[in-house]
């Protein structure tokens, strides 16, 4: 037992939410497909301009409010993303000087949608060994920036012009990748608990780098240099995902993960009061639930309105369930999820 607690929470959603009616001006897709196969009808983009750092700004005052501290009151960030500000350094850095918490250690993860995991074990073993007592875990993502689409104005409505047939087919070659993903923010803080039986119960953590091929950004520092015409020519700069061999892994991996880590706290999963997955395709969801057996209601989910936010998902699911009043002091929480890497994993924890 860990004693391990969260003790705020917040989101942030920027701008407006996208339909999928809207992305269907810019690629062949339709709002029954992106429905019928992911469970999402809308997400939210960051305008240009504005990066996870900004993002993951609002989402902390949000949390800090929420637990009736000041932001001097931490003294560590855990900052998840995969898509930085700047490709170094990472964003941890950044948020901490909007905070004003300059010279306060911040640190970036990179488990992508499994993000919240690692994280959750990262700030449990700094909260235990002494080196933080109050740890901010903020997980934000601006997807906008790798969308594969320049016509930003013809998908907001105001420009009534269609795409060039080249735009139109570029956009629709990655139209897997692009329905799916979100931009969004969400922040939680954790501190130890000396209440009984609160804390992080097991973890059941796994990365498997034979996999990176199945989701990444192909461009990076082994070519000279890291990013030339041809990277853009060959659109090495947007995510390549098999989408369908990620998926297979999911519903595979996850609902073993979760019965691992169940086991290993002891428990059944009837014992399991929530299980709060990642949020990447609700079909995956669905399928973990039915292959675990485990009741609708137990398995909550907000793809419909955010699409994949990869690490800012958890925490952001968290911050609903806190505020609505779901989520209650005394629960017991397995939380799971899969993301490039591979990493994917599942942690059991009594709030
Ligand atoms: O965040 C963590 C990591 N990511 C994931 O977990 C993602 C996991 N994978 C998925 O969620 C799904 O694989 C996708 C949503 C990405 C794709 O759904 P799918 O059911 O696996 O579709 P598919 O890629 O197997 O494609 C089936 C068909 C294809 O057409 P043909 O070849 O059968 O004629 C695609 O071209 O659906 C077509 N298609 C689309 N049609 C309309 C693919 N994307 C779209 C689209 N709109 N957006």
């Amino acid at each position: 037992m860990s004693g391990f607690s969260i003790v705020g929470s917040g989101r942030y959603l920027p701008g407006r939410p996208y339909t999928n009616d809207d992305l269907a001006r810019v690629m062949d897709t339709s709002d029954e497909w992106i429905r019928q196969r992911t469970g999402i009808e809308q997400r939210h983009y960051c305008p240009s301009g504005q990066g996870v750092s900004d993002l993951a700004y609002e989402a902390s005052i949000k949390a800090i409010d929420s637990a009736g501290l000041k932001p001097t009151d931490l003294d560590y960030i855990l900052f998840n993303t995969m898509t930085p500000d700047h490709l170094f350094p990472g964003s941890g850095p950044l948020l901490g000087a909007r905070l004003g918490l300059n010279g306060v250690p911040a640190l970036d993860l990179r488990a992508q949608c499994a993000a919240m995991l690692f994280s959750f074990q990262v700030a449990d073993s700094l909260l235990q060994s002494g080196a933080a007592k109050r740890i901010l875990i903020v997980g934000a993502e601006a997807h906008s920036g790798f969308m594969p689409w320049l016509d930003w104005d013809i998908l907001e409505g105001t420009n009534k012009a269609a795409p060039s047939a080249e735009a139109w087919e570029r956009a629709t070659r990655h139209r897997g990748l692009a329905i799916i993903f979100g931009d969004g923010a969400g922040a939680l803080i954790v501190e130890r608990s000396t209440a009984p039986g609160v804390g992080i119960l097991s973890m059941d953590l796994h990365s498997d780098g034979d996999l990176v091929d199945e989701l990444l950004i192909p461009v990076g520092f082994r070519s000279r240099p890291y990013v030339s015409e041809q990277c853009l020519a060959e659109d090495l700069i947007i995510p390549r995902m098999q989408g369908r061999e990620v998926f297979k892994h999911a519903v595979s991996k996850l609902p073993q993960s979760v019965r691992a880590a169940v086991e290993k706290a002891g428990m059944t999963l009837d014992d399991v009061d929530w299980f709060v997955g990642h949020q990447a395709n609700d079909r995956i969801n669905s399928l973990v639930r039915d292959r675990l057996r485990l009741p609708h209601e137990k398995v909550p989910t907000n793809i419909a309105k955010y699409g994949n936010t990869s690490a800012a998902t958890i925490p952001i699911l968290v911050d609903e369930m806190r505020r609505d009043g779901r989520l209650k002091a005394g629960q017991t929480v397995c939380y799971f999820g899969l993301g490039a890497g591979m990493h994917w994993g599942a942690t059991v924890v009594r709030t």
